[in-house]
């Protein structure tokens, strides 16, 4: 699917129905769980009915980061009381006020040798693992100060908590991305910064890989999400994995619950039991981002990721990306096996025209989908349903 000019204006004029959010959105059932042991439907509301349009899919959207948050994450709260900024140094300190409590926390921030203000930016989750693009400012976000991932005992310990401790039942990744936007309130709040808030992507690898795929998630004003090698629980769908785990050398939803405080403790429930029952899967998370940026990176040689449940998911979330006219904003790249979490050079061009697009509105071609070795994915045995065109 090349880009042309009518299609061009086509994803325009999507992608600007997606900013003015309808005020009626049809309510998200009590109990919206079912069983189905197929990749859910993102076009159907969880009531039965259909999605038609690009404000149904907008709506849908919201429901379906209600149930995400619900059942398997932890509820993100809204717009704290006050967020401030400073910038210091290379330190950007955020400070966030609740009901009377605050905390703060600092993530570095890197000015590019070149470039032209206002600059845009990449929120890295713990350390970059992709290479600096040219002209852009990394922002290096401690995501364990706001909530720790060490093992089962860090669940509800972080700074998020401190604020919300009525929330330590959440998973970890919910309050990084709630990280994620108080960066970006704080961001807005300083133009003499010379970064362009609208002009921010977030990366971040292995388990960081999937904290960034929830912010891009859970934050819509994240320009562009680059997860990397994020495995299970990430990019790849939970019902896939499972599956592929015929070798017990797949990361499933059972094992990871067992490992770390990721997701919140109500997911307990579906991992330990059926994921089958889940009204959505991961296909979902990336359908949340559409049709925003998302350049998935994995790597095939670590079956513990799940590359192949991964590959099957990213593909199915491109009929939701290509429901909404823009297919080529979900670009995937698969690499032969190397070192977990390096980032082969061979990439570099693929890294490259998705920071052109969607940091810097340049015209470039992100229509690329590359599995690595002869992995393939049967739709048939995994998607019933067909895609529709919205837009
Ligand atoms: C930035 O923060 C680090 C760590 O807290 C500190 O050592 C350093 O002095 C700070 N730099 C500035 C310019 O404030
Ligand atoms: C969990 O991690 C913390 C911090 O590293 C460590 O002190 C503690 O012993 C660990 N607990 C378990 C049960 O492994
Ligand atoms: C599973 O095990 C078989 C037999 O050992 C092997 O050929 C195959 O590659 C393994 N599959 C995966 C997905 O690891
Ligand atoms: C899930 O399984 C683990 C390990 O057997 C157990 O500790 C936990 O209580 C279970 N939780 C639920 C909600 O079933």
């Amino acid at each position: 699917m090349r880009l042309n000019t009518s299609l061009l204006i086509g994803f325009s004029a999507a992608v600007l129905g997606f900013m003015k959010r309808p005020s009626t959105c049809p309510r998200t059932p009590q109990d919206a769980t079912r069983y189905d042991a197929k990749l859910p439907n993102l076009f159907v509301f969880a009531s039965g009915r259909p999605v038609n349009t690009v404000a149904d899919f907008q709506c849908r959207q919201r429901e379906v980061s209600e149930l995400f948050q619900t059942l398997e994450l932890g509820i993100k709260p809204g717009r704290p009381n006050a967020v401030h900024g400073s910038l210091s140094g290379g330190n950007l300190t955020v400070t966030v006020s609740v009901h009377g409590k605050s905390i703060s926390f600092t993530p570095t921030v890197s000015y590019p040798p070149n470039g032209v203000a206002p600059y845009p930016a990449v929120i890295a989750f713990g350390a970059l693992t992709i290479p600096a693009p040219s002209g852009v400012v990394i922002i290096t976000y401690n995501n364990d100060e706001i909530a720790a991932q060490q093992n089962q005992s860090s669940r509800g310990q972080g700074k998020f908590f401190e604020l919300y401790p009525n929330l330590k039942v959440n998973g970890a990744m919910t309050a990084w991305a709630w990280g994620v936007s108080r960066i970006l309130d704080a961001l807005e709040s300083m133009p003499d910064t010379n970064i362009d808030s609208k002009k921010v992507a977030v990366t971040g690898c292995s388990r960081d890989g999937k904290g960034a795929l929830f912010a891009g998630a859970l934050e819509s004003r994240i320009a562009l999400t680059i997860p990397q090698e994020s495995g299970s629980g990430g990019t790849a769908c939970w019902r896939l994995s499972d599956y592929e785990n015929h070798n017990g050398t797949t990361q499933t939803a059972s094992e990871i619950v067992q490992e770390n405080v990721w997701f919140a403790t109500q997911f307990d429930e579906f991992a330990n039991n059926t994921v089958d029952t889940l009204p959505f899967d991961h296909h979902m998370l990336a359908g949340l981002v559409a049709p925003r940026g998302l350049l998935v990176i994995d790597n095939i040689g670590y079956e513990w990721l799940g590359p192949w449940s991964s590959f099957g998911c990213m593909k199915t979330a491109r009929r939701i990306y290509q429901a909404v006219g823009a297919p080529d904003h979900l670009g995937y790249s698969m690499s032969p096996s190397h070192l977990h979490c390096s980032f082969p050079s061979y990439k570099l061009p693929q890294l490259q025209v998705f920071v052109d697009k969607f940091l810097f509105d340049k015209a470039s071609d992100t229509d690329f989908f590359m599995p690595a070795g002869y992995i393939t994915f049967d739709n048939a045995q995994w998607v019933d349903w067909s895609t529709p065109n919205l837009f």
